[in-house]
Formats: C-alpha cells, structure tokens, sequence
C-alpha cells in the first residue's frame, strides 16, 4: 500500500487569460483546499478552467484553443470599425507532485489550434503532462449529465478512463479518424475495398481497445464505488450499454474483434445508404442508485450531482490505491443542488484529501463549514484577493 504523496499547485500565474489581463497567485499554504467565492461573471471559473490547462486535453470548458485568448479591445481601426482581436494566452504553474516540484508551462503561441507544453522550461507533449499531474473536474454543464446528449455522458466516461490510461484518448482519437474516413468513402459511395479493409482494421484494433479500457476501468472504480465514500452519499452503480462494451463483458477481446469485424464489413451496404452502425463512437452508460435501486436519470438534481460525486470520489480513491497519488480535483459551483449535509460531509472528506481541490461558489456563506481548513479567495472583476479567515 503506498503512503499518498500530496500534490497540489504552489504557484499559478495567468496571462491573456479569458477576463485576466494578468492574474499571478501564490499559495501560502500548499495543500490546503482553494475556495474561489464572488458573483456572476466574477472570473471564478475562468481561474478553475486554467488549472485544468495543467492536465491533458482541451481543458474543463472543452473549447478550442482560440477562445480561451483574452478579447479586448485593440486599439486599431480598419477602415473605421474597432476590431476584437484574440491575444495569445498563457498558464504557467508550479507543481508539488510525486517526483518532486515541476514547473509547467502551457498556451497558445499563435494562430493554431494547438496548445504548447513546457515543462521544467523544455518543450513537451501535452501526454507528458498526464504523468505529472492528473486532473479531475465537475462543472454545472455536468448537472443534467444524466438527462442529456449521450456525447456529453461519453466524453465523460472517456475522461474517467483517460485518467487512467495514458493511451486511451490517442486510440479514441485513431478510432474516430478511422471512423470519419470509413463513413465519408461509404456516404460518398467510393467502395474502394483495399481502403475499406485498411480503415476497418484501425477500427477494430483501436475501437476494441478503447471498449476494453471503457470495461476495465469501470470495473476498477466498481470496488470503491460499492464500498462508497461516506453514507451521505449514495452507492453508484455504473453500467455500460454500449453494443462492445456489452459484448467484452461475456467474450475475450479476440472474440470480440472478429464480431466488430464481421460487422463493419456487413455493414457497409446499409449505411452507405443511411443506416447507423453501434460501435465505440455510439457507446453510453447508465448509473444506477443502488439504495433506491432507480436508474440516475430519474433522480432528483441533488441526487444526480450526489451520485456524480460518488463516482468521482470513487475515481479519486481508485487513483490513490493503484498510484499512490492523488489526482487534483476543480469543483465549480460544487454547492449548487447539494444540501448542506452532503455539503458539509464533501467538504470534510475534501479536506482530508492528499491533494489540493478547488472549489468556486457564488456565496461564501456555504463554505463555512471549511473555515480555517481552506484558502478563501473574494473573486471580482477577474481579481483575487486572500480573506483572512
Ligand atoms: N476569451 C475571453 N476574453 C475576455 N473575457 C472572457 C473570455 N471568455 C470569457 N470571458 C469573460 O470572463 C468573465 C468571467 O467568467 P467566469 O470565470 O466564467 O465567471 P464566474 O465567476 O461566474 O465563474 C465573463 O464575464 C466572460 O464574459
Ligand atoms: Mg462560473
């Protein structure tokens, strides 16, 4: 069993930041939990979704790259109208984690859609970045996960297992290439067979995997999920239903790749002429509330962000069993929906983390129970300002 290292940000500075200009933010106490209070639009989240600039991907709002540089106003004209130029943008961070104290450094350095890494000062890919410092988020977008577009549930579940496999987000992203260019030639009505055969063996061979990995995380986090974190929250079950999902559950991979196989070669005739085709592009879950035995869907808000927590807190736990790290945790809006038993009981299971979480809330009276146990921030106009406590 290893000791958890704690891990947590030290040093964050932003610039050309969404609402910041330049925001530089030194935290005294390293590990501690950040509480970000203030109003609407106040740049709370703004600062949360920065954090989420030192893991992999496309951050915790999931945009391109270009909106996340500072709009202003620039002072110059083009045949008499005042154009709003995005700037280029730029997070830097320094790091506690396992290895040691790491500098991070990220953002945009033109045009491109790309984002660059630095670590330690040296050029990195933005993968590096998973093997320093993993990241956990739950957003208000998030709230009605259970209720709405299955994309949304899938990058979810993507995310869940990404955090675990390294690997996972390049084979979804082969998949899905694979996928497109099998469609457009099939929609196109180009039944290039050699073609055809090549992109169905990169579909196979990723979109198992991707399935596969889908299956065993979940079996992973089922263990703490069962057990569950505290009795204020509920026991989550997570159920897969996607068509290799399902099938992976009673077959070995093999097995399960000649199926997909033999499907996508089936299948070409029909959605050349419209029809669908299940696969890992498709996949979907259900979460079930074991005490209530009642599917996530039909529960209340506040139940669904309970049952969302518990599969997060499961997901944490799973993380600091296997790794002995803790991954770091951006809660927005963590209050909204939960009542302030599930409140309170989250924040003194938050407290006892090994690792920093940052929360955001519009009113600092429902993080009271943290006082003297967090670093509480009045967020104004994109500025931060330390509340003693
Ligand atoms: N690219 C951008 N450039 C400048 N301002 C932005 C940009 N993106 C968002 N904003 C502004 O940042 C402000 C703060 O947003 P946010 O952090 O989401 O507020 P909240 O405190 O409610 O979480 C909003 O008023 C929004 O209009
Ligand atoms: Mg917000």
């Amino acid at each position: 069993m290893f000791s958890p290292v704690k891990t947590g940000v030290t040093h964050l500075r932003l610039n050309h930041f969404r609402s910041y200009a330049f925001m530089d933010l030194a935290l005294e106490t390293t590990f501690e939990p950040v509480v970000l209070t203030g109003r609407n639009g106040a740049g709370k989240t703004n600062v949360l979704e920065a954090v989420s600039f030192l893991a992999p991907g496309r951050g915790l709002r999931s945009v391109r790259m270009a909106d996340v540089a500072r709009r202003c106003e620039m002072d110059r004209t083009l045949g008499g109208n005042v154009l709003t130029l995005p700037v280029r943008w730029s997070v830097s961070a320094h790091v506690r984690t396992a290895a040691g104290a790491v500098q991070i450094g990220t953002g945009t350095t033109g045009d491109s859609d790309r984002r660059q890494v630095k670590i330690d000062g040296k050029n990195a890919r933005q993968a590096d970045l998973g093997a320093v410092l993993r990241c956990l988020w739950l957003t208000p977008a998030q709230d009605k996960l259970f209720c709405g577009d299955p994309m949304a549930r899938r990058r979810f579940l993507d995310r869940l297992v990404g955090a675990f496999d390294p690997n996972h987000a390049d084979r979804l992203t082969e998949y899905n290439n694979a996928f497109r260019q099998w469609s457009c030639l099939l929609r196109d009505g180009r039944f290039d067979a050699a073609w055809l055969d090549a992109l169905e063996t990169q579909m196979v061979m990723n979109g198992v995997a991707v399935s596969a990995s889908r299956t065993d995380v979940v079996a992973r986090i089922s263990d703490n999920l069962r057990r569950g974190t505290d009795k204020a929250f509920p026991t989550a079950e997570i159920i897969l239903t996607g068509a290799l999902e399902k099938a992976l559950a009673a077959q070995p991979a093999t097995a399960v790749e000649d199926m997909f196989c033999a499907q996508l070669k089936h299948a070409r005739k029909s959605y050349a002429e419209g029809g669908s085709l299940a696969g890992p592009h498709t996949a979907d879950f259900q979460v079930m509330h074991r005490q209530k035995d009642m599917d996530a869907s039909l529960c209340s808000t506040g139940e669904q962000k309970a049952l969302l927590l518990s599969v997060i807190l499961a997901e944490m736990k799973t993380m600091t069993d296997e790794q002995g790290v803790c991954p770091l945790l951006l809660l927005d809006e963590v209050a909204a929906h939960l009542d302030v038993h599930r409140r309170n009981a989250l924040f003194d299971i938050l407290a006892q983390q090994p690792t920093q979480v940052w929360m955001s809330g519009t009113d600092a009276e429902s993080f009271a129970h943290l006082a003297g146990r967090a670093a509480f921030y009045d967020v104004a106009d994109s500025t931060l300002e330390r509340k003693v406590a």
